[in-house]
């Protein structure tokens, strides 16, 4: 059995279509796309014809878009090329619940000088625009929100942050890893948007940076000069017409939409289980659910062994046993955070929806049985005094051995 695959934010199953394409460059248009001779020029073609899909999906020039080798590059080459072609302006705004990639990119600026402030999200994981505004200084070099948040799938209004960012004179940029080729967005006032393939049934290892015409940011990768100059390095002709493959693909949003409402109202008459994030402004696919007083780790184990493929709220640091510092800046009560899963789902979900909640009501009944804390409506707060103590304890030693 396949199982059903229900982490499709985390990355996704290459579509059949797609993967033709791509099988099609490394087969037949296999050149350098930088060689002159045949065989790289049908690769070039190959190349533009993918950049022109793309430009066209967006809206924008074909010369607006950057192949880089992922979201994670894109980030980067935004944030860090723009700092380097603008050494005035040493002020940047982002968001507590950026993906690490940014966060670690102004991180590493904030260390060389730059001031960065981090906008807090209210309990839904809406940024305020307001903040936005009163953060704007004159030295402001770009201000940073991401679409689509990783993992409570909350959609921030780039529009009208783009339009604050424009009326101040503010280079804006969004992270819409989350959010390319699923959730339409206009990039009217948008300078700089991020995307990735593997998000989109497309290959690992290829992104886009747009970047609008006029705004001047340096690379961050040199040598060959590829990319007008703005990334190096061989062109990955497979990932990019792969990229462009997977505009066509149908990801059935309002069948996944209607499954993931079903799936909440079903999750939802699980005592002690709450929804994180807003559920007005949410991506089509996601479910971000914390059950009190378990983990979400061991939740994801059992469910696993039958099967159903999610994650943790806190993936990145699960090892770690740590917080999700999504969920912390939303609030969230710590003895919610640690039993929280997101399922971020695809065509599997369609049609298996009792399956999925009955699977998932099962592990967390199963784990309050195991558990040694009785679980009720009513003794919550013991259950909370008493894991929090263990958790200490478990973390504290785990912090000593980190601090060796
Ligand atoms: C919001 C967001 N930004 C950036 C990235 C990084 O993208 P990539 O894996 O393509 O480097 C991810 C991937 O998880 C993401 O979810």
């Amino acid at each position: 059995m396949r199982g059903l695959y229900l982490d499709n934010a985390a990355t996704t199953r290459v579509d059949e279509n797609v993967a033709l394409s791509v099988n099609e460059v490394f087969l037949e248009s296999y050149g350098n796309a930088s060689s002159l001779h045949k065989v790289g020029r049908q690769a070039r073609m190959k190349l533009e014809d993918a950049r022109g899909k793309i430009a066209n999906y967006l809206g924008c020039k074909s010369k607006e878009v950057i192949f880089t080798s992922g979201g994670t590059e894109s980030n980067n080459l935004a944030i860090r090329g723009l700092a380097k072609a603008n050494p005035l302006k040493k002020h940047i705004i982002t968001s507590v619940i950026e993906h690490p990639c940014v966060l670690d990119a102004v991180r590493d600026l904030e260390s060389e000088g730059y001031e960065v402030d981090y906008l807090e999200v209210d309990s839904k994981g809406l940024i305020s625009l307001d903040d936005v505004e009163e953060k704007i200084r004159k030295d402001t070099l770009v201000v940073s929100i991401m679409h689509v948040n990783n993992e409570i799938g909350v959609v921030q209004d780039i529009e009208e942050i783009g339009r604050i960012c424009r009326m101040r004179g503010v280079y804006f940029h969004t992270d819409n890893v989350q959010g390319f080729l699923k959730k339409k967005l206009d990039l009217g006032f948008v300078d700089l948007m991020s995307g990735s393939g593997h998000k989109v049934q497309a290959p690992k290892g290829i992104g886009i940076l747009y970047v609008r015409e006029g705004v001047v940011i340096e690379p961050i990768v040199t040598g060959g000069g590829q990319e007008g100059g703005l990334r190096s390095g061989t062109e990955n002709v497979p990932g990019a017409v792969g990229l462009a493959a997977a505009i066509d693909v149908d990801f059935k949003l309002n069948k996944v939409l209607a499954s993931r409402d079903l799936i909440i109202a079903g999750l939802l008459k699980i005592p002690g289980a709450k929804i994180n994030g807003d559920m007005e402004h949410r991506v089509y696919n996601n479910i971000s659910v914390s059950f009190y007083g378990i983990e979400g780790e061991s939740l994801m184990m059992l469910l696993n062994e039958d099967g159903i493929y999610v994650s943790t709220g806190s993936a990145c640091a699960s090892s770690k046993l740590k917080e999700s510092y999504v969920l912390k800046a939303l609030k969230v009560d710590e003895m919610y955070i640690h039993g929280s899963l997101r399922l971020s789902l695809g065509a599997d979900a369609i049609g298996e929806e009792d399956y999925i909640v009955e699977k998932i009501r099962e592990s967390v009944l199963k784990l309050r049985e195991m558990s040694p804390f009785k679980f009720s409506e009513e003794n919550l707060k013991d259950v909370r005094d008493k894991k929090l103590e263990i958790r200490k304890e478990v973390l504290g030693n785990e912090e000593e051995q980190e601090d060796n």
